[in-house]
């Protein structure tokens, strides 16, 4: 490529082309396998997948619906064997079942689709002479959590009054998890993974409250009519039920037995995930975006500093980390007038959009900072209390990350159709700077004396996504002709050589499957930004995991497009002609001489 020459290591790979076809396509050199599907056998007595007979009994047996968020552990004293955990975020019936009645679902798929969603733990072989990942059935850490498996509830709005059924009188224990979108592996062993959209799982009486107006409940049945097996999802009936969904969730992978546990501590919004980084001291700091069209990012710092090792006393005292601690919402602050903001991705005169912002604490503990509200309040009601510090509305922020050697934080803001439009919450601004925002932008967040617990913080905007020819794009000033198209960044991850990956959502806006893309950071690339991976017709790329010896990506909702179902399917990915799309974890690898893995990107 032109300037700046060689791209950085971990990033040379052949550009792969924007892609219309049903498959994944990687670089030329590059293998992809699929590693796990919908209703694939997870332990030794699970039945195999049959779409004609689908029964709640055997999904629960089997990997769930629409992975997101994958992470990976490896599993210690095993060698090349690692426990995956995915998440299932939602249900798509139209796609799942024959004949599908949105208005009348029988029992049975009201219970295949709660089964099918919530987490899948399985272990992960690699094969060393090719590289291949294979999913092991007979994994002793194998784990199904649906939409019914016990969560302990902790932190300062465990027990409320606000999280009380008449199934659940202390307010502790919730059955299941449910629209769970992004996640986080922490640095003492465990899984993280947001609940996000759960207000469509309720049936509601007329919304007069603005506390459920907040979160988008809507008065009438629920999108997948699952009060009809299971009357907690109706308000009328169990008003609190949805209280108790909208936290991040952690999960012990060395535990199959325990309870995976809801933390109040970390607030209650539509959580795209939750990311860790250290305090030099080894507190928790965990960064979250709430992704809906104007809301936040927060930050949650805990109070406990984390212990290193295994040992089970570790354990049990970093399981607490998540427990207690502050939590924070941010402000963006630019540095240009507001004058030269004008809404089309056209930099201002200073040549960047940047600025400054502070972390505004909420609650800490029992102490709430928010006049008017409780503590308990406002971490079970937090976009309110975050709307009355007056925080930054944001273009639906989803992954939050720091970057494992600089610590600078990267937030994906995947798009934003109403922002400037008449009527809506807000106008462009520097940090949101485009108008009906269709593509999305990425900001890099400096926190001061790069201290992640610090309550200042600067910032750039890196990327403003889009097709490169459009000048409202900006790709950290790199050239553009060397660039691919992005629309709608989704999730982040980091390579071992310091790069960020972005794996998108609704490349339908530029008419462009969606896929993985790598992203220069550092030197005369910086911004350099090019497709890696793209995923089959209808899906979105998410999950992304990138290795020097692998890359994993979860290709979700594949065929979800308009008016497809089993009679007409978008895409028949990944059994081929004759079969039903099925989403999946997928993984790429380099091919080198004699058919041995290769370095990814070398
Ligand atoms: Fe489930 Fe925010 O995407
Ligand atoms: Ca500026
Ligand atoms: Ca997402
Ligand atoms: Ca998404």
């Amino acid at each position: 490529p032109k300037p700046g020459g060689q791209p950085p290591r971990g990033l040379r790979y052949e550009t792969v082309a924007p892609s219309s076809v049903d498959a994944v396509t990687v670089p030329r050199g590059y293998a992809s396998d699929v590693v796990i599907r919908w209703g694939d056998p997870m332990f030794p007595d699970s039945p195999p997948f049959d779409f004609e007979a689908q029964t709640a009994a055997a999904q629960e047996r089997q990997f769930g619906y629409n992975n997101d968020f994958c992470g990976i552990l490896p599993i210690e004293g095993r060698g090349q064997r690692f426990i995956m955990f995915s998440n299932h975020e939602y249900t798509l019936e139209p796609l799942m079942f024959r004949g599908y009645d949105e208005e009348n679902p029988t029992p049975e798929q009201v219970r295949i689709g709660i089964a099918a969603h919530g987490h899948g733990l399985v272990e992960l072989v690699r094969e060393r002479a090719t590289g291949k990942l294979t999913a092991d059935r007979n994994g002793t850490l194998n784990r199904r959590i649906t939409g019914s498996t016990e969560f302990a509830v902790d932190g300062p709005a465990a027990g409320s009054p606000l999280l009380r059924t008449k199934a659940d009188p202390t307010g502790t224990v919730v059955l299941g998890t449910l629209g769970n979108c992004a996640g986080g592996v922490t640095p003492w062993g465990t899984f993280l993974s947001g609940e996000e959209n759960f207000n469509g799982y309720f049936a509601s009486p007329a919304v007069t409250d603005p506390r459920l107006q907040r979160y988008g409940f809507e008065e009438g049945p629920s999108e997948r009519r699952w009060e009809t097996v299971d009357p907690r999802f109706d308000l009328a009936k169990e008003p609190n039920e949805a209280n108790r969904f909208g936290y991040v969730v952690e999960t012990d992978p060395l535990n199959p037995t325990a309870r995976p546990v809801k933390h109040t501590a970390l607030g209650r919004f539509k959580h795209e995930g939750a990311t860790i980084r250290l305090t030099r001291d080894g507190r928790a700091v965990a960064y979250m975006g709430d992704d809906e069209r104007f809301d936040y990012v927060y930050k949650f710092v805990s109070d406990k500093a984390m212990r290193r090792g295994q040992s089970r006393a570790a354990r049990e005292h970093n399981a607490t980390l998540l427990s207690s601690g502050t939590l924070y919402v941010a402000t963006f602050t630019g540095d240009s007038p507001a004058a030269e903001i004008v809404g089309t991705g056209k930099l201002p005169a200073d040549g960047k959009f940047d600025g400054a912002g502070k972390w505004t604490p909420l609650a800490s503990g029992k102490r709430s900072f928010v006049p008017g509200m409780s503590a308990e309040e406002v971490y079970v009601f937090t976009r309110l209390a975050a709307d009355k510090v007056g925080a930054t509305k944001m273009d639906r922020p989803e992954d939050v990350e720091a970057h494992p050697r600089t610590g600078a934080v990267y937030i994906a803001c995947t798009n934003n159709s109403d922002r400037g439009k008449a009527g809506a919450k807000a106008g462009p601004d520097e940090a949101n700077p485009r108008k009906e925002n269709k593509h999305g932008h990425v900001i890099e967040l400096v926190e001061k004396g790069s201290d992640p617990a610090a309550t200042t913080f600067g910032w750039s905007i890196l990327l403003v996504c889009g097709d490169p020819k459009d000048p409202g794009t900006y790709f950290g000033g790199y050239d553009k002709s060397q660039v691919s198209p992005i629309t709608s960044p989704d999730n982040l991850a980091f390579d071992e050589q310091g790069n960020m990956w972005i794996a998108t959502d609704s490349g339908e806006a530029l008419k462009i499957n969606d896929g993985l893309y790598g992203v220069s950071l550092e030197g005369p690339t910086r911004g350099r930004t090019t497709l890696f991976a793209s995923v089959p017709r209808g899906g979105e790329c998410c999950g992304p995991i990138v290795r020097d010896d692998f890359v994993l990506i979860s290709v979700q909702h594949p065929g979800d497009l308009d008016d497809a179902s089993p009679e007409k399917p978008a895409s028949t990915w990944p059994d081929g002609p004759g079969t039903q799309p099925r989403p999946s974890v997928v993984a790429i690898r380099r091919v080198g001489e004699g058919g041995r893995p290769g370095k990814i990107g070398a």
